[in-house]
């Protein structure tokens, strides 16, 4: 049932090629330039008038979210709040009528986002649900909502879950931006053909396991692991952190590269690994004063870099090349080496990397 691999979560983390291509199967054809979600047809229309959207979710499936702040504000320019759906029930929040709030969640289970989902319909918003598991409490509570199709995901971690999230997202993004107009029709385009590529590009992204296997060996003993990113990469960084700490029980924090001086900076010497997402992109160059910054104090830098580039590699420690593509689809590539570097130095450790301590696939108690 793990067809061949050691583990649920290593399965899944090479699934990802196809999870992602059954993520997006019938509802983009660059080609053709189809782009159609049924779930959400009926509602594109007040999607596009919608003022303000809520996302509401909690650990992964947040960090997905936070990428859909960024694509949506991006691509539709509607303004996106992205909440930690505990927060957010608890907080008497400003909800009314002319919101959507959109509820993501791989299970469709999980406690938190229920209610907040809840909240939110009975204060009159549309509600809007991404789950992965079919017919999922979340999924039958939603006004609409639209599936990943990831398939069934039986790691702890999750992985493949939220490389479909991000792809689903990402044609909502493209769905209402063109809707609005604000999205014009040769970037639309662009967007189709590069997003069609990016399973190819996955597929090459695995291929530096090998390559990862011997910088965990480096770090496995580490105690603690920062993670920087900026703009796109950002939530990469949090979700980076999250996998490592959930499966291999080290304490590591993502953070946007620039917050780094106020305060984690402090926290660098030579027992620092510190893993920079630093594709080329909008950030490259500040980016690249962040690992100066890093490297002054002696810190160890494992830099995740779009192939080709040279001055990030003439700096860090430990350099991880990614295919290139287009900075909104970025986090589908680099979030693939760090599912993979925490993957493996949890196996070195000796963790149960599938069922970690204390956790659970569906937290549906609150
Ligand atoms: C991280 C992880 C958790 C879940 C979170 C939300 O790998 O598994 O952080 O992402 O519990 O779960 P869902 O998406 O099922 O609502």
């Amino acid at each position: 049932e793990k067809g061949g691999y050691e583990h649920f979560m290593l399965k899944e983390i090479f699934e990802q090629p196809r999870s992602i291509l059954d993520s997006m199967r019938g509802r983009m054809i660059a080609e053709s330039d189809h782009l159609m979600m049924g779930g959400i047809r009926e509602y594109e229309n007040k999607f596009a008038k919608a003022k303000r959207i809520i996302i509401v979710a909690c650990g992964t499936s947040w960090h997905a979210g936070l990428v859909a702040e960024y694509l949506i504000e991006d691509f539709a320019r509607i303004p996106v709040e992205v909440e930690y759906a505990s927060e957010f029930r608890y907080r008497n929040p400003i909800i009314t009528e002319k919101d959507i709030v959109i509820a993501i969640s791989q299970s469709g289970e999980t406690a938190d986002t229920l209610a907040a989902l809840e909240l939110a319909k009975s204060k009159g918003a549309t509600i809007f649900g991404i789950c992965n598991v079919v017919g999922s409490s979340i999924a039958r509570a939603t006004d609409a909502g639209a599936y990943t199709h990831a398939g069934p995901e039986i790691g702890v971690a999750s992985t493949k879950a939220f490389t479909a999230q991000v792809t689903v997202l990402t044609l909502i993004a493209m769905i209402i931006g063109s809707k609005r107009g604000m999205l014009e029709t040769t970037k639309l385009h662009q967007l189709m053909v590069e997003l069609e590529n990016i399973p190819a590009k996955v597929e090459i992204a695995l291929q530096l396991n090998d390559q990862i296997v011997e910088i965990a060996e480096k770090f496995k003993d580490a105690t603690n692991f920062l993670y920087l990113g900026r703009g796109y990469n950002f939530p990469v960084a949090l979700e980076g952190a999250l996998k490592l700490k959930e499966i291999s029980y080290i304490h590591a924090e993502g953070y946007p590269a620039a917050e780094m001086k106020h305060g984690p900076i402090a926290l660098i010497d030579e027992h620092m690994p510190v893993v920079v997402i630093a594709t080329k992109d909008s950030s490259y160059e500040k980016i690249v004063s962040n690992v100066q910054e890093v490297k002054a104090r002696k810190g160890k830098v494992i830099a995740v870099v779009t192939e080709g580039d040279t001055t990030i590699p003439s700096m860090a420690d430990y350099v991880i090349e990614i295919p290139e593509t287009s900075e909104p689809l970025m986090p589908l590539l680099s979030v693939i080496p760090l599912q993979l570097l925490s993957y493996h130095i949890a196996v070195m450790r000796g963790c149960n990397v599938d069922q970690p301590r204390n956790l659970a696939k569906s937290v549906t108690v609150e």
